[in-house]
């Protein structure tokens, strides 16, 4: 709620491109879900069962990011709880966990312990053994008779940091509770996470499976009209704003959040322009702001052996100023850098891998350039630019203590 004020207010408060900030927040709900009636149906149609008292199959929600998942599945809970009636002989709960928690080592706990917080129970943050605390949660749920839907979104997120054997046990619930039955709603973007599970885990999970599939660039528009209208004072996008921010997005891979954020970013930016539109060229300037922002993530998260090599490329771009650099230049520095840091010493090859990734990431450009008789050689040239490379350079010091 007070986002929600927060939003408004700002916006109050100033004459500009926005109406109600808030709309383009994540949080936001909005009062319509365009182009999904076929996935929200087909959920609504497997777990309807449940307003009789009677358990599902298990669910399996799969799409790339920003295709509306959590948004649908969400509001199928809602329309589900609307329509239980009161005088019904059983108890539904149907509960909603995002597994991305964050900074957490103990990720299994952790789930266990919010999961039990939902059913109305307590355990201490840390201390317990895991075995007790999933003791815990097997009693608490099967305290009463009772039918839970648990929708663990973003469920990819709690085998990589834990065994599987969290996933195995989830799916086998149902033997070991006598009073109660459960039914699990799992969530993915990564489409490899059911191929890599345990095929018996996976069939349980994925009795039933439904797609979500990319926008295109036309459903993306419809998408963006609509939160216009309701976000952006009238008149204040200029004609043909919508369909180049959906364009980009398709491109990327139809993902309806980068759609929504690459518009509110070029309302921002058309605001400190003090422009009183949001030109085609605010979605340039929105675009690049947000393939910034994604590189200096990427590098915040590397491991310190490509930091290093980044920091060599950095190092060397500097001193050399528009001159090509080579590979082998470029593992020499990398080698006293380590050697500073009292840090392993990676072999060359493994150095040229990650050359190469940086060239994927957009980070460098490489060219390969023959030198006759069969010799080749890398010229690298970093991509990024001066207000980036900074930025990298402060974010590798941090992490390093360099
Ligand atoms: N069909 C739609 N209509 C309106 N808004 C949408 C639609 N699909 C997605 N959005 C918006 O796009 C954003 C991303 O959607 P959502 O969170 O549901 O994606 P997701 O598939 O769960 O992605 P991830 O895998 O990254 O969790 C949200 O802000 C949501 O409101
Ligand atoms: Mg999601």
């Amino acid at each position: 709620m007070t986002s929600e004020l927060d939003g408004i207010f700002d916006t109050f408060n100033q004459n500009g491109i926005f109406k109600n900030k808030f709309i383009f927040q994540t949080n936001y709900q909005p009062n319509e879900i365009l182009h999904r009636e076929e996935q929200i149906k087909q959920i609504a149609l497997i777990l309807a069962p449940v307003l009789r008292g009677e358990r599902t199959s298990n669910l399996f929600l799969y799409g790339k990011t920003g295709t509306g998942k959590t948004l649908s599945i969400q509001y199928v809970r809602d329309e589900l709880l609307k329509r239980l009636k009161k005088d019904v002989p059983f108890k539904l709960k149907i509960e909603y966990l995002n597994c991305k928690l964050k900074k957490v080592s103990d990720t299994e706990y952790r789930i266990l312990a919010e999961l039990i917080k939902k059913m109305g129970g307590e355990v201490p943050i840390t201390g317990l053994p895991t075995e007790a605390v999933y003791n815990k949660f097997i009693d608490i749920i099967d305290s009463e008779k009772q039918l839970i839907v648990l929708i663990l979104d973003e469920i990819d997120q709690a085998t990589k940091k834990i065994s599987s054997d969290f996933l195995y046990n989830l799916t086998r619930l149902n033997s070991e509770l006598s009073k109660t039955q459960i039914c699990i709603v799992g969530i993915s973007n990564d489409l490899t996470f059911l191929d890599e599970l345990d095929p018996r885990v996976r069939s349980s999970l994925s009795e039933e499976e439904i797609v979500f599939p990319p926008y295109n660039a036309m459903q993306l528009q419809d998408i963006l009209k609509k939160r216009s209208l309701e976000g952006f004072k009238e008149e204040v996008v200029q004609e043909g704003v919508i369909a180049k921010t959906a364009a980009f997005a398709a491109r990327e891979h139809g993902d309806a959040r980068r759609a929504l954020d690459l518009l509110r970013i070029a309302g921002e930016l058309a605001e400190r322009d003090n422009s009183d539109k949001i030109l085609l060229k605010h979605i340039d300037e929105a675009n690049n702001k947000i393939e910034k922002d994604k590189i200096l993530d990427v590098i915040k998260t590397e491991p310190k052996q490509f930091q290093f090599v980044l920091y060599s490329i950095i190092k060397l771009s500097e001193r050399k100023k528009q001159e090509p650099i080579f590979t082998g230049d470029i593992y020499n520095l990398y080698q006293d850098i380590c050697i500073q840091n009292k840090s392993e010493v990676l072999t060359q090859r493994r150095v040229s891998d990650i050359i190469q990734e940086f060239d994927m990431l957009g980070i460098i450009n490489v060219k390969v350039i023959s030198k006759g008789r069969g010799g080749r050689m890398r010229e690298i040239k970093l991509a990024i630019g001066k207000g980036v490379i900074d930025k990298a350079k402060e974010i590798i010091r941090d992490s390093l203590n360099y």
